[in-house]
């Protein structure tokens, strides 16, 4: 079969003999499968990917500046006033939409199941995380007297579920036809030493290429086209795992359409300089965000004339893009970081390694990455205690047990 010995010769071209000895142990519907879904792999990106996993980053070659940003609590009345109103023209239009990257594994937290249908113990009887957001978007609609579109970017490997879960519970009361699921993309884990996985099931392992996959697949599964048809000019986009996000937030998309830009963000003071996360600046001229990883010691101490971090805006995965804005950079390809993980895989002779330690690259594009392609942010500080409640580990900080506080601490000064 000629077919067949195409691949082969393509997997020998970039050292994935391995993979050809198993495929040769195929036959039938299986090794269909297994051609299909090799012929997909884009090899030369994959080899660009591993050489970069040999190469350092050097941060100090770049010019890191402190980025300007507005603190909403210090807005005089004016400010607050035309920014809502140009933020609030655009959402009682219609021109308003939310995406939700909910594509993650959540590996941390543990939970058997999409992050979205986790329980938060709330208020007794609990609230799942997607009924949270519901729960927001709908008292949006009802503030704005629209419907807000709701884009939920999922996996390949959590989409059913979570579509079963919202089908199961009536989409928690918001409007089908405004909950739209699409799904991201998927890249090869590599080992250590560049070769390809096999998983159990005689496929290649893959896993979802980061949060930053958002843009292009908005584009590839038609949610971009979508939203323009719809006549969408801005969009949210935001983590699954906030369950205090204000999706809906006139003041950001105000301040950000007055200084004429096409993206802004929230952020939130850094707890203290060493907090583990990633702070606004400007990185060579151009909007980023910068690891704790990466922020040299002396600059993460830094304060100015008014005693603040310089660098101390972290960054809350609060995210707006016009839609020329996403349309832009999705059809750019952002920077893939690495990740070393720990998979299993099947050897040669088709029997499960289960190792002890990590021993596999995963290659993850961040959203944030997106921001270097413009020239300015704006950047809006916001209350921590009133915005943000992450969901991320089983235990301590950032917890379910963290954010139930939170949630139930903000809620308490409203009557629902
Ligand atoms: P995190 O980086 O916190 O990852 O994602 P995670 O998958 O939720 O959790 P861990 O690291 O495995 O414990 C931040 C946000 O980006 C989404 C997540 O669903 C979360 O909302 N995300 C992350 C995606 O949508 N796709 C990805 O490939 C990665």
């Amino acid at each position: 079969m000629g077919e067949s010995k195409d691949i082969e010769n393509l997997l020998k071209t970039y050292n994935q003999e391995h993979i050809v000895k198993m495929l040769n142990n195929l036959d039938g519907d299986a090794k269909d499968k297994l051609i299909r879904q090799i012929e997909k792999i884009d090899f030369e990106q994959l080899t660009e990917l591993y050489e970069n996993t040999k190469k350092e980053i050097e941060i100090k070659e770049n010019k890191i500046e402190a980025i300007e940003y507005a603190d909403k609590e210090k807005l005089t009345e004016e400010q607050r006033n035309i920014y809502n109103q140009k933020g609030e023209e655009i959402i009682k239009n219609g021109k308003y939409a939310v995406v939700t990257m909910a594509g993650g594994q959540g590996t941390r937290l543990g939970h058997d199941g999409p992050k979205g249908t986790f329980k938060l113990d709330v208020y007794g009887k609990g609230k799942y995380i997607f009924e949270i957001l519901t729960e927001t978007l709908k008292e949006a609609n009802k503030k704005y007297g629209v419907t807000i579109p709701w884009y939920i970017m999922t996996s390949k490997e959590n989409h059913e579920a979570t579509q079963n879960f919202l089908e199961k519970n009536n989409y928690f009361g918001y409007d089908k036809n405004n909950i739209i699921l699409f799904q991201q993309g998927e890249l090869p884990l590599l080992s250590l030493d560049g070769k390809l996985l096999m998983g159990k099931d005689m496929k290649i392992k893959e896993a979802s290429d980061g949060n930053g996959g958002v843009f292009s697949s908005l584009r590839s599964t038609g949610a971009l086209a979508d939203m323009k048809e719809r006549g969408i000019e801005w969009v949210f986009i935001g983590g699954v795992d906030n369950v205090l996000a204000k999706l809906v937030d006139s003041t950001l998309l105000g301040m950000t359409i007055y200084k004429g830009l096409q993206i802004g963000s929230k952020s939130v003071v850094k707890a203290n300089p060493h907090e583990k996360v990633g702070v606004f600046c400007k990185m060579n001229e151009h909007p980023k965000v910068i690891e704790y990883s990466e922020l040299p010691s002396n600059m993460a101490e830094e304060v100015d004339s008014n005693g603040e971090l310089r660098y101390g805006e972290s960054n809350i995965a609060c995210h707006l893009f016009s839609i020329d804005a996403v349309d832009k950079i999705s059809k750019e390809v952002l920077i893939y970081h690495t990740a070393i993980k720990k998979n299993s895989y099947m050897d040669e002779n088709g029997k499960e390694v289960i190792p002890d330690d990590v021993n596999t690259y995963k290659f993850e594009a961040f959203i944030f990455d997106a921001f270097d392609l413009f020239d300015d942010m704006a950047v809006l500080r916001v209350k921590r205690e009133e915005e943000f409640a992450p969901v991320k580990n089983k235990e301590g900080a950032d917890s379910p047990k963290t954010a139930k506080e939170l949630y139930e601490n903000f809620w308490r000064g409203f009557k629902k």
